[in-house]
C-alpha cells in the first residue's frame, strides 16, 4: 500500500476535530472524504484543501439516518474504498437526564453510537478483504468517568470504548487496526452546539481545552503507529484509575457541581 494514495473517510468534517484532521491528513497526502450535513462548510474545506495541493471529496449526509450511512459507504466503495475510517461525528448535551428531550437523546445515540457502529459494520469487512485498514473512533474521557450532566453522552462514549476494545481484540494480528481516541476538552464548536439544543446548559469545560489541530496531529501519529487507545492530552491516561479510586468522591461532589453549573 502506498500511504500517500490512502483514502481517509472522516465523519463530522465540517468543523472542529474532523475539519482539523481532514486538513492534517490531506497535507500528509491522503485523499480525504469529508462527511457532515453542512454542505457549504464542506465545500469551503474541499476548496482550501485542493488549493493547497490536496485531494478531497464531499458527501453530505445526516448520519443519524441509516439510509445516509449506506449512501456514504456505497459512494466511497464506488471510488475504490477506504483505508482509514474516522468515526468522529458527534454532539453533546449538558444537564439533568430528566430534562433531556427524548428526541435529543435518541439523536445522540443514533449519531454518537449508531453511525460509528453502522459505518464500522459496513467498512470493516471491506478492509479485511483488502487486508489493510484503520478504524479510529473518537471517544472521550467521559467514557471512563461517568459524570452527572452528561448521562447519555458519557454512556455513548463508554459504548465506543467497549466496542473498540472488543474489535481490537477480534482483529489483533491482522493488518486491520481499530483504535479509540479518548479526548479531553477541545476548543471547538462542541459546547456551543450543545448549548443550542433544547434545555441544555453550558458545558462546564467550555473555556478550556487543547486545540483541534493538536488532536489532528495526534490522530495522524496514531495512523502511523496504531494503538488500541490514546489519550489527548496524554496525562488524561489517569482517568480510568481516577474513576476506580475516587468514584466515591464524585458521588458526593458531582451532584453539587451539577446543581451549581446547570443553567448558570
Ligand atoms: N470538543 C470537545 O471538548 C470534545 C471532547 C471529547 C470528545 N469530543 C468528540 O469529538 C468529536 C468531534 O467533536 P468536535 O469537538 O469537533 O465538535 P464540533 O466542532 O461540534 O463538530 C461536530 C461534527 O459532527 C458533525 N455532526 C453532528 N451531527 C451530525 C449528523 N447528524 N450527521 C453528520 N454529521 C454530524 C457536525 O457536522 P454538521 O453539523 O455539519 O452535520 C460537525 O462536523 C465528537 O464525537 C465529540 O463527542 C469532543
Amino acid at each position: 500500500m502506498n500511504r500517500n494514495d490512502s483514502v481517509a473517510v472522516i465523519t463530522g468534517a465540517s468543523s472542529g476535530i474532523g475539519e482539523a484532521t481532514a486538513r492534517r491528513l490531506a497535507v500528509a497526502g491522503l485523499h480525504v472524504t469529508l462527511i457532515a450535513r453542512r454542505l457549504e462548510r464542506l465545500q469551503n474545506l474541499k476548496t482550501q484543501i485542493e488549493a493547497a495541493g490536496g485531494r478531497a471529496k464531499v458527501i453530505v449526509a445526516d448520519l443519524s439516518r441509516e439510509v445516509d450511512r449506506i449512501r456514504v459507504f456505497e459512494s466511497v466503495q464506488a471510488d475504490g474504498g477506504a483505508d482509514v475510517l474516522i468515526n468522529n461525528a458527534g454532539f453533546g448535551w449538558y444537564g439533568y437526564f430528566k430534562e433531556m428531550p427524548w428526541k435529543t437523546a435518541l439523536e445522540m445515540l443514533q449519531v454518537n453510537v449508531g453511525a460509528a457502529v453502522h459505518l464500522t459494520s459496513l467498512f470493516l469487512p471491506e478492509m479485511q478483504k483488502q487486508n489493510h485498514g484503520h478504524i479510529i473512533n473518537i471517544g472521550s474521557i467521559s467514557g471512563s468517568i461517568p459524570s452527572q450532566g452528561t448521562a447519555i453522552y458519557g454512556a455513548s462514549k463508554s459504548f465506543l470504548d467497549s466496542f473498540t476494545t472488543a474489535l481490537y481484540r477480534e482483529t489483533r494480528g491482522t493488518k486491520v487496526n481499530v483504535s479509540v481516541v479518548r479526548v479531553g476538552p477541545v476548543l471547538t464548536e462542541f459546547c456551543e452546539t450543545a448549548l443550542g439544543r433544547e434545555n441544555s446548559g453550558h458545558v462546564p469545560t467550555e473555556k478550556i481545552g487543547v486545540t483541534a489541530e493538536h488532536v489532528a496531529q495526534r490522530i495522524w501519529q496514531l495512523w502511523l503507529h496504531p494503538k488500541r487507545v490514546i489519550y489527548i492530552p496524554r496525562w488524561l491516561g489517569v482517568t480510568p484509575w481516577v474513576e476506580l479510586s475516587f468514584g466515591w468522591l464524585e458521588d458526593w461532589i458531582g451532584p453539587l457541581l451539577l446543581k451549581l453549573n446547570y443553567k448558570t
